[in-house]
This record gives C-alpha cells, structure tokens and sequence, in this order.
C-alpha cells in the first residue's frame, strides 16, 4: 500500500529547536505586545512554519514549552486551521477552491491544470523539484470571480486553464 504524499511528516533524528537566535528575538518581540504568552500562540506557529516551511509534532511539542501550553493543546489549534502546514510542502503552496460555485465554472480543470504544470502529479503532494505542492481548499469569499487561487499570499482571482502555465513560470 502506498504511504501517501504526506508520508515524509515526521522528523528523525536529534531536534533542532526553532526558537534561537533571530526567530527568538523575533518571539521576544511577538510576545512583548501580548499581556500573557500564551496569547501569542498564532503568531509562534508562523514563526515556526516561516523557519521550517511546516509545523511537526516537535515544534508543536517545543511551542508548548516556550508559551507553557500542553503539545495537545498546541496539536488542537494547528489542526483546526488549514494555513498551518502538518507535513513539507512545496517551495509555493497553491490553494485552489473547488467549492460549488467554482467548480460549476471550471474549478476542477484548473486544479488539473496546476497538477500537470507543476508536475505534483497528485493533490497534497509536492513536485519532485520541491518547488510546489497543490492543495483544493473550501470557498476563499470570491466566488464572483472563479476561479480563485491563492499562491502562497498571493491571491489570483479569475484563473483559466489557459492561465495557468503563465502563472507557474511566473513562481517558477
Ligand atoms: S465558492 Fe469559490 S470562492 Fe466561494
């Protein structure tokens, strides 16, 4: 049985602690505008996932200690909101919606489009030059404007199939 595009989540080997140096500061900053430091939860995870493209059990693990929040807690909030990057991922991370009224305008084509062009092959999975991974993701609030697309911050409203070969050499 295969293991699936997210077989790679979990670290091996001696744990590298991503609060030190310039992303410590950068919490100490974070936290300072906080009255108590588990507030600052959110803004740690991005911080975690900004150092490391992701977000594994450790950091989880680690996260709790520096803001004093049990890892479930931490694993609770990572796993509630979508943004937050459970496994490696590409170098750009593309949100599709394919939410209804997408889909009834063509959303599933250019998910397809994007799955050929960036070479993923398969949705959640990232290409073989590391550069990509494609993920279909519920209504984005535009739905006026089918098909839009979020490629890491940015957001492209209005795709086609016929865009979309533009759009990865323009991330490439
Ligand atoms: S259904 Fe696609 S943006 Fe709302």
């Amino acid at each position: 049985m295969s293991a699936g595009p997210h077989a790679a989540a979990r670290e091996t080997g001696p744990y590298e602690p991503v609060f030190v140096g310039a992303t410590l500061e950068r919490l100490r900053e974070i936290l300072s505008r906080y009255p108590v430091k588990q507030a600052a939860l959110l803004p740690a995870l991005w911080l975690v996932q900004q150092a490391r493209g992701w977000i594994s059990d450790r950091n989880m693990a680690e996260v709790g200690e520096v803001l004093g929040l049990t890892p479930a807690y931490v694993k609770g909030v990572v796993t509630f909101y979508t943004m937050y990057h459970q496994h490696p991922v590409g170098k750009h991370f593309v949100q599709v919606c394919t939410t209804s009224p997408c889909n009834v305008c063509g959303a599933e084509n250019v998910v397809k489009a994007f799955l050929e062009h960036t070479r993923c092959g398969e949705l959640g999975a990232t290409s073989p030059d590391g550069n990509w991974t494609v993920v279909e993701v519920e209504c984005l609030g535009a739905c006026g404007f089918a098909t839009p697309v979020l490629i890491d911050d940015d957001f492209v409203d209005g795709v086609t199939v016929e865009m979309v070969p533009e759009l990865v050499k323009k991330y490439r």
